[in-house]
Protein backbone atom coordinates (compact mmCIF):
# COMPACT_ATOMS: atom_id res chain seq x y z
CA UNK A 1 0.00 0.00 0.00
CA UNK A 2 1.16 3.50 -0.68
CA UNK A 3 2.37 5.38 2.25
CA UNK A 4 -0.55 7.93 3.87
CA UNK A 5 1.39 11.32 4.45
CA UNK A 6 -1.20 13.51 4.93
CA UNK A 7 -5.21 13.86 5.68
CA UNK A 8 -6.09 13.84 1.88
CA UNK A 9 -4.33 10.27 1.35
CA UNK A 10 -7.00 9.33 4.07
CA UNK A 11 -9.87 10.77 2.37
CA UNK A 12 -8.80 9.07 -1.05
CA UNK A 13 -8.49 5.76 0.74
CA UNK A 14 -11.80 6.02 2.63
CA UNK A 15 -13.60 6.47 -1.16
CA UNK A 16 -12.01 3.45 -1.87
CA UNK A 17 -12.85 1.62 1.20
CA UNK A 18 -16.16 3.08 2.33
CA UNK A 19 -20.10 2.21 0.87
CA UNK A 20 -20.87 5.22 -0.78
CA UNK A 21 -23.96 5.74 1.43
CA UNK A 22 -21.27 6.50 4.75
CA UNK A 23 -18.83 7.89 3.23
CA UNK A 24 -21.09 10.60 1.30
CA UNK A 25 -22.50 11.07 5.13
CA UNK A 26 -19.02 12.06 6.54
CA UNK A 27 -17.99 14.49 3.62
CA UNK A 28 -21.23 16.30 2.60
CA UNK A 29 -23.38 18.96 4.37
CA UNK A 30 -26.85 19.88 5.01
CA UNK A 31 -28.44 22.13 2.98
CA UNK A 32 -26.14 23.98 0.68
CA UNK A 33 -23.23 22.86 2.27
CA UNK A 34 -21.76 26.43 3.20
CA UNK A 35 -20.68 25.64 6.43
CA UNK A 36 -19.53 22.38 5.55
CA UNK A 37 -17.02 24.47 2.76
CA UNK A 38 -16.73 27.38 5.39
CA UNK A 39 -15.21 25.23 8.36
CA UNK A 40 -12.49 24.59 5.88
CA UNK A 41 -11.95 27.56 4.70
CA UNK A 42 -11.85 29.27 8.08
CA UNK A 43 -8.54 27.13 8.90
CA UNK A 44 -7.15 27.81 5.66
CA UNK A 45 -7.31 31.57 6.22
CA UNK A 46 -5.54 30.96 9.40
CA UNK A 47 -1.24 31.91 8.95
CA UNK A 48 1.19 31.68 12.12
CA UNK A 49 3.68 34.39 12.72
CA UNK A 50 6.75 33.06 11.87
CA UNK A 51 9.89 34.41 14.03
CA UNK A 52 13.13 32.91 13.68
CA UNK A 53 16.36 32.44 15.73
CA UNK A 54 14.47 31.08 18.48
CA UNK A 55 15.80 27.36 20.35
CA UNK A 56 13.02 24.95 19.57
CA UNK A 57 14.90 21.82 20.27
CA UNK A 58 13.04 21.14 23.27
CA UNK A 59 9.87 22.46 21.15
CA UNK A 60 6.42 20.90 23.14
CA UNK A 61 2.50 21.42 22.08
CA UNK A 62 1.86 19.60 25.37
CA UNK A 63 -0.52 21.10 27.28
CA UNK A 64 -4.19 21.15 29.74
CA UNK A 65 -7.61 20.96 28.54
CA UNK A 66 -10.32 21.00 31.26
CA UNK A 67 -7.68 19.96 33.41
CA UNK A 68 -6.29 17.29 31.59
CA UNK A 69 -2.70 16.54 30.17
CA UNK A 70 -2.86 16.28 26.64
CA UNK A 71 -0.07 16.24 24.23
CA UNK A 72 -1.95 18.82 22.17
CA UNK A 73 -4.54 21.36 22.42
CA UNK A 74 -6.81 19.02 20.35
CA UNK A 75 -9.51 16.39 20.88
CA UNK A 76 -11.74 14.21 18.30
CA UNK A 77 -14.58 15.32 17.70
CA UNK A 78 -18.16 13.55 18.14
CA UNK A 79 -18.75 12.50 14.85
CA UNK A 80 -22.17 9.91 14.57
CA UNK A 81 -21.93 6.33 12.95
CA UNK A 82 -17.96 6.39 13.37
CA UNK A 83 -18.41 2.67 13.54
CA UNK A 84 -20.27 2.29 10.18
CA UNK A 85 -16.84 4.27 8.54
CA UNK A 86 -14.77 1.27 9.65
CA UNK A 87 -16.17 -1.96 12.04
CA UNK A 88 -16.11 -0.81 15.73
CA UNK A 89 -14.78 2.47 14.65
CA UNK A 90 -15.91 4.54 17.77
CA UNK A 91 -13.52 1.54 19.55
CA UNK A 92 -10.42 2.23 17.16
CA UNK A 93 -10.56 5.90 17.17
CA UNK A 94 -10.47 5.76 21.27
CA UNK A 95 -7.46 3.56 21.40
CA UNK A 96 -5.88 5.91 18.53
CA UNK A 97 -6.80 9.04 20.48
CA UNK A 98 -5.41 7.29 24.10
CA UNK A 99 -2.22 6.24 22.30
CA UNK A 100 -1.67 9.92 20.81
CA UNK A 101 -2.68 11.29 24.78
CA UNK A 102 -5.63 13.42 23.14
CA UNK A 103 -8.87 13.50 24.62
CA UNK A 104 -11.85 10.73 22.38
CA UNK A 105 -15.37 11.91 22.68
CA UNK A 106 -18.28 9.46 21.70
CA UNK A 107 -21.39 10.71 20.85
CA UNK A 108 -24.88 9.70 21.50
CA UNK A 109 -25.14 8.56 18.22
CA UNK A 110 -22.61 6.22 18.32
CA UNK A 111 -22.49 2.47 16.33
CA UNK A 112 -20.43 1.76 19.36
CA UNK A 113 -21.83 1.86 23.05
CA UNK A 114 -20.37 3.93 26.07
CA UNK A 115 -19.76 0.57 27.59
CA UNK A 116 -18.07 -0.97 24.42
CA UNK A 117 -15.61 1.85 24.57
CA UNK A 118 -14.97 1.80 27.98
CA UNK A 119 -14.26 -1.70 28.17
CA UNK A 120 -11.59 -1.50 25.53
CA UNK A 121 -9.97 1.68 26.41
CA UNK A 122 -7.80 2.60 29.76
CA UNK A 123 -8.53 6.61 29.89
CA UNK A 124 -11.30 7.98 30.62
CA UNK A 125 -13.53 9.40 27.51
CA UNK A 126 -15.50 12.83 27.27
CA UNK A 127 -19.64 11.55 26.32
CA UNK A 128 -21.26 13.77 23.68
CA UNK A 129 -25.01 14.21 25.07
CA UNK A 130 -28.06 15.08 22.37
CA UNK A 131 -30.88 16.31 25.05
CA UNK A 132 -33.76 13.80 23.65
CA UNK A 133 -37.33 14.67 24.08
CA UNK A 134 -37.55 11.26 26.08
CA UNK A 135 -35.80 13.46 29.25
CA UNK A 136 -35.57 9.57 31.32
CA UNK A 137 -33.14 8.46 28.24
CA UNK A 138 -31.05 11.84 28.32
CA UNK A 139 -31.20 10.69 32.23
CA UNK A 140 -29.93 7.49 31.85
CA UNK A 141 -27.19 7.66 29.27
CA UNK A 142 -25.89 10.30 31.45
CA UNK A 143 -25.58 7.88 34.13
CA UNK A 144 -24.04 5.14 32.02
CA UNK A 145 -21.63 7.76 30.96
CA UNK A 146 -20.93 8.55 34.62
CA UNK A 147 -20.38 4.64 35.51
CA UNK A 148 -18.63 4.51 32.61
CA UNK A 149 -15.81 6.87 33.87
CA UNK A 150 -16.38 9.67 31.26
CA UNK A 151 -14.76 12.57 32.49
CA UNK A 152 -16.52 15.56 30.65
CA UNK A 153 -20.28 15.37 29.12
CA UNK A 154 -19.89 17.54 25.54
CA UNK A 155 -23.39 19.02 25.70
CA UNK A 156 -24.33 20.03 21.96
CA UNK A 157 -26.84 22.87 21.71
CA UNK A 158 -27.24 23.78 18.33
CA UNK A 159 -29.18 20.47 16.81
CA UNK A 160 -33.00 21.43 17.80
CA UNK A 161 -33.92 20.00 14.06
CA UNK A 162 -31.79 17.97 11.90
CA UNK A 163 -30.77 19.68 8.93
CA UNK A 164 -31.84 18.20 5.51
CA UNK A 165 -28.78 16.35 4.01
CA UNK A 166 -29.65 15.59 0.86
CA UNK A 167 -27.24 13.08 -0.48
CA UNK A 168 -28.22 10.76 2.72
CA UNK A 169 -31.58 11.30 1.16
CA UNK A 170 -30.69 10.16 -2.59
CA UNK A 171 -28.04 7.31 -0.90
CA UNK A 172 -31.34 5.70 1.67
CA UNK A 173 -29.00 5.82 4.32
CA UNK A 174 -29.72 3.99 7.20
CA UNK A 175 -28.16 1.98 10.64
CA UNK A 176 -27.42 -0.46 9.72
CA UNK A 177 -28.13 -0.62 5.72
CA UNK A 178 -31.18 -1.38 4.69
CA UNK A 179 -30.89 -4.43 1.70
CA UNK A 180 -32.57 -2.85 -1.26
CA UNK A 181 -30.77 -3.22 -4.63
CA UNK A 182 -29.09 0.28 -4.35
CA UNK A 183 -27.39 -0.26 -1.09
CA UNK A 184 -26.39 -4.17 -1.82
CA UNK A 185 -24.72 -2.84 -4.81
CA UNK A 186 -23.12 -0.10 -3.01
CA UNK A 187 -22.34 -2.87 0.13
CA UNK A 188 -20.79 -4.97 -2.80
CA UNK A 189 -18.85 -2.76 -4.24
CA UNK A 190 -16.42 -2.97 -0.75
CA UNK A 191 -16.11 -6.35 0.04
CA UNK A 192 -13.63 -4.95 2.68
CA UNK A 193 -15.74 -3.34 4.57
CA UNK A 194 -18.56 -5.80 4.29
CA UNK A 195 -16.22 -8.79 5.97
CA UNK A 196 -14.77 -6.34 8.60
CA UNK A 197 -18.71 -5.60 9.61
CA UNK A 198 -19.65 -9.44 9.24
CA UNK A 199 -16.71 -9.91 12.27
CA UNK A 200 -18.45 -7.32 14.32
CA UNK A 201 -21.65 -7.63 16.37
CA UNK A 202 -22.15 -4.10 16.85
CA UNK A 203 -23.92 -2.39 13.95
CA UNK A 204 -26.83 -0.64 15.31
CA UNK A 205 -26.60 2.67 17.41
CA UNK A 206 -25.45 1.00 20.34
CA UNK A 207 -26.20 3.56 23.30
CA UNK A 208 -29.49 3.33 22.23
CA UNK A 209 -30.31 -0.02 20.58
CA UNK A 210 -31.86 -2.00 23.83
CA UNK A 211 -32.05 0.75 26.16
CA UNK A 212 -35.27 1.53 25.11
CA UNK A 213 -38.31 0.01 25.50
CA UNK A 214 -40.53 -0.45 22.17
CA UNK A 215 -37.20 0.12 19.91
CA UNK A 216 -36.29 -2.90 18.80
CA UNK A 217 -36.25 -3.57 15.34
CA UNK A 218 -34.43 -1.06 12.57
CA UNK A 219 -37.67 0.80 11.91
CA UNK A 220 -38.57 1.65 15.20
CA UNK A 221 -35.22 2.59 16.19
CA UNK A 222 -34.91 4.82 12.78
CA UNK A 223 -38.30 6.55 13.49
CA UNK A 224 -37.67 6.57 17.48
CA UNK A 225 -34.31 8.52 16.56
CA UNK A 226 -35.50 11.16 14.64
CA UNK A 227 -38.27 12.30 16.57
CA UNK A 228 -36.36 12.56 19.25
CA UNK A 229 -34.23 15.48 18.55
CA UNK A 230 -35.15 17.96 21.55
CA UNK A 231 -36.65 21.17 19.75
CA UNK A 232 -37.29 22.95 23.00
CA UNK A 233 -33.88 22.89 24.35
CA UNK A 234 -33.04 25.82 26.29
CA UNK A 235 -30.46 27.24 29.08
CA UNK A 236 -32.94 25.91 31.31
CA UNK A 237 -32.25 22.31 29.77
CA UNK A 238 -28.68 22.98 30.38
CA UNK A 239 -29.33 23.57 34.05
CA UNK A 240 -31.30 20.59 33.94
CA UNK A 241 -27.98 18.65 32.93
CA UNK A 242 -26.25 20.34 35.13
CA UNK A 243 -28.24 18.84 38.08
CA UNK A 244 -27.37 15.39 36.62
CA UNK A 245 -23.68 15.72 35.85
CA UNK A 246 -21.18 16.95 38.15
CA UNK A 247 -17.99 16.36 36.32
CA UNK A 248 -17.26 18.99 33.58
CA UNK A 249 -19.19 20.06 31.17
CA UNK A 250 -18.26 21.38 27.67
CA UNK A 251 -21.01 23.29 26.01
CA UNK A 252 -21.02 22.64 22.13
CA UNK A 253 -21.71 24.40 19.12
CA UNK A 254 -21.29 27.86 20.29
CA UNK A 255 -21.12 30.47 17.72
CA UNK A 256 -22.32 34.09 19.03
CA UNK A 257 -20.62 35.68 22.04
CA UNK A 258 -23.64 36.43 23.73
CA UNK A 259 -24.08 32.65 23.74
CA UNK A 260 -20.68 32.79 25.02
CA UNK A 261 -21.09 34.76 27.91
CA UNK A 262 -23.82 32.84 28.62
CA UNK A 263 -22.07 29.31 28.90
CA UNK A 264 -19.95 31.14 30.81
CA UNK A 265 -22.35 32.18 33.32
CA UNK A 266 -24.30 28.82 33.56
CA UNK A 267 -21.21 27.34 34.94
CA UNK A 268 -19.47 25.59 31.61
CA UNK A 269 -16.12 24.19 32.43
CA UNK A 270 -15.50 25.17 28.24
CA UNK A 271 -17.00 25.87 25.01
CA UNK A 272 -16.50 24.31 21.48
CA UNK A 273 -17.07 26.74 19.16
CA UNK A 274 -18.20 24.75 16.36
CA UNK A 275 -21.28 23.67 14.31
CA UNK A 276 -22.80 20.71 12.16
CA UNK A 277 -21.98 21.42 8.41
C1 LIG B 1 -20.07 13.06 9.75
C2 LIG B 1 -20.23 13.97 10.93
C3 LIG B 1 -20.93 13.53 12.03
C4 LIG B 1 -21.06 14.35 13.14
N1 LIG B 1 -21.72 13.88 14.24
C5 LIG B 1 -21.83 14.66 15.34
C6 LIG B 1 -22.45 14.16 16.51
O1 LIG B 1 -22.91 13.02 16.55
N2 LIG B 1 -22.52 14.99 17.58
C7 LIG B 1 -22.03 16.26 17.56
O2 LIG B 1 -22.14 16.98 18.56
N3 LIG B 1 -21.40 16.74 16.47
C8 LIG B 1 -21.30 15.97 15.37
N4 LIG B 1 -20.66 16.45 14.27
C9 LIG B 1 -20.07 17.80 14.30
C10 LIG B 1 -18.59 17.68 14.66
O3 LIG B 1 -18.42 17.20 15.98
C11 LIG B 1 -17.90 19.07 14.54
O4 LIG B 1 -18.47 19.97 15.44
C12 LIG B 1 -18.03 19.63 13.14
O5 LIG B 1 -17.70 18.65 12.16
C13 LIG B 1 -17.12 20.86 12.96
O6 LIG B 1 -15.79 20.53 13.15
P1 LIG B 1 -14.79 20.34 11.88
O7 LIG B 1 -14.77 21.65 11.18
O8 LIG B 1 -13.50 19.95 12.51
O9 LIG B 1 -15.39 19.24 11.04
C14 LIG B 1 -20.51 15.65 13.14
C15 LIG B 1 -19.79 16.07 12.02
C16 LIG B 1 -19.65 15.25 10.93
C17 LIG B 1 -18.86 15.73 9.74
Amino acid sequence: MTPITCIADLQALAKRRVPKMFYDYADTGSWTQSTYHDNEAAFQRQKLRQRVAVNIDNRSVKTKMIGEDVTMPLALAPVGLTGMQHADGEILAAQAAEKFGVPFTLTTMSVCSIEDVAEYTSKPFWFQLYVMRDRGFSESLMKRAYAANCSALCLTLDLQVLGQRHRDIKNGLSTPPNPTPRVLLDLALKPRWCWNMLQTKRRQFGNIHGHVSGVDDMTSLAEWTNSQFDPTLDWSSVEWVKKHWDRKLILKGINDVEDAKIAADVGADAIVVSNHG
